[in-house]
């Protein structure tokens, strides 16, 4: 929702309630409607934006863009920027959004971003990093935070300086913190695989690189006035409670999308006693109104719904579930009415298990 809080006070840390887990951005998946799903099923997470290059906060459709609903509270922006000069006229605009956190992409290795000096790249040059954290904080009194990598593979990419770079190491990410640490970032979200800028896709950055949590856990060790949020492969409740005896909180990304139900159990890990057993047919009952009001505000309500594929995963009837969601457009039946097919024809065990 859109509110004038432009305040270009100091962040002061003991007003904002620290999360313990938060769901990560993924462009093409945390869109409002994901997160709107996502707020069914997990009161307290963090939830993500997708990754927002401050060009298309410059120039695009600001509502399209950035609007979001109040119960995603508490929900936050990721930037994707390559200068202070970008931010200063993204901010500018972004100045009267209330989203409860920005934060700062370093850490996405696609050719396409790291091409125009956005995303891991930027971890070769901490300076600018810690320059675009400077002038983010000038704008918002909300935490202000970064998302990057435990190390990148890479070209240099600034002009006549071709070489290779190569941040591999512990001693490297030390180097790194320990400059943008000057802008004084809230959180350190990092994702404990290096990331390989040239030869493979985003989707194999996630996968091929080998996950090096103890380096993560080493910071938080060496730096405990760092405030630390691991990433990376993390699948379930038991893991994300053996990270948190580590480092300070959590980033889920895939696991919220592949198997949403898991996120039901996030906030019993705040409050053992909070273990929300809302079902998979309460939450298709509670998202059929925020259906039916894409649908009077004529947006895709058909894409709202596909957000909620992996309700099932692993259940009877979750192929049924997915077959019922991808009816297509030309069948002629309105979203929120799919959903209510699916509350009649899926198995009622599925649906009512708690
Ligand atoms: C489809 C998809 C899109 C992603 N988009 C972004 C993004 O916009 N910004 C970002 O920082 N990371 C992005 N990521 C990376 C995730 O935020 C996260 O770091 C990564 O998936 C590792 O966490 P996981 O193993 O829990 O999925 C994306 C991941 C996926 C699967």
């Amino acid at each position: 929702m859109k509110h004038i809080v432009v305040n270009h006070n100091e962040f002061d840390d003991t007003k904002f309630n620290t999360h313990k887990v938060s769901i990560a951005p993924m462009v093409d998946v945390t869109d409002k409607h994901f997160r709107y799903f996502c707020r069914l099923l997990t009161k307290r997470a963090l939830l993500y934006t997708e990754m927002i290059t401050c060009e298309s906060i410059i120039h695009g459709d600001e509502e399209k863009i950035l609007g979001f609903n109040d119960i995603e509270h508490p929900v936050a922006l990721q930037l994707a920027a390559s200068s202070p000069e970008q931010i200063r006229k993204a901010m500018e605009k972004l100045k009267y959004w209330d989203f409860d956190e920005i934060n700062l992409n370093a850490g996405c290795p696609s050719d396409r971003v790291s091409g125009n000096l956005m995303g891991a790249c930027l971890m070769a040059y901490p300076e600018l990093v810690r320059d675009m954290l400077l002038t983010i904080k000038e704008y918002t009194d909300k935490p202000v935070t970064i998302k990057h990598r435990i190390g990148i593979d890479g070209k240099n990419i600034l002009p006549d300086t071709f070489n290779r770079i190569l941040l591999d190491s512990y001693e490297d990410m030390v180097n790194f913190i320990n400059i943008v640490r000057e802008a004084k970032p809230y959180r350190y979200t990092i994702h404990a695989r290096i990331g390989i800028l040239e030869g493979l896709s985003p989707k194999e950055n996630r996968e091929i690189p080998p996950l090096r949590y103890e380096e993560v856990y080493r910071l938080k060790k060496e730096y405990p006035e760092l405030n630390i949020e691991i990433n990376g492969g993390i699948k379930t409740i038991e893991e994300i409670k053996g990270h948190l005896e580590k480092v300070d909180a959590v980033m889920i990304g895939r696991v919220a999308r592949d198997n949403p139900m898991l996120l039901r159990e996030l906030d019993s890990i705040y409050d053992q006693e909070n273990l929300h057993k809302i079902t998979r047919k309460e939450i298709i009952e509670d998202y059929i109104p925020y259906t039916e009001s894409c649908e009077k505000n004529g947006e895709n309500a058909y894409y709202a719904i596909r957000h909620m594929d992996g309700l099932f995963s692993g259940k009877r009837g979750s192929k049924q579930w997915k077959q019922i969601l991808n009816t297509p457009a030309s069948h002629n039946i309105k979203a929120s009415e799919l959903l209510r097919i699916a509350l009649k024809e899926l198995p009622q065990d599925t649906l009512n298990e708690e």
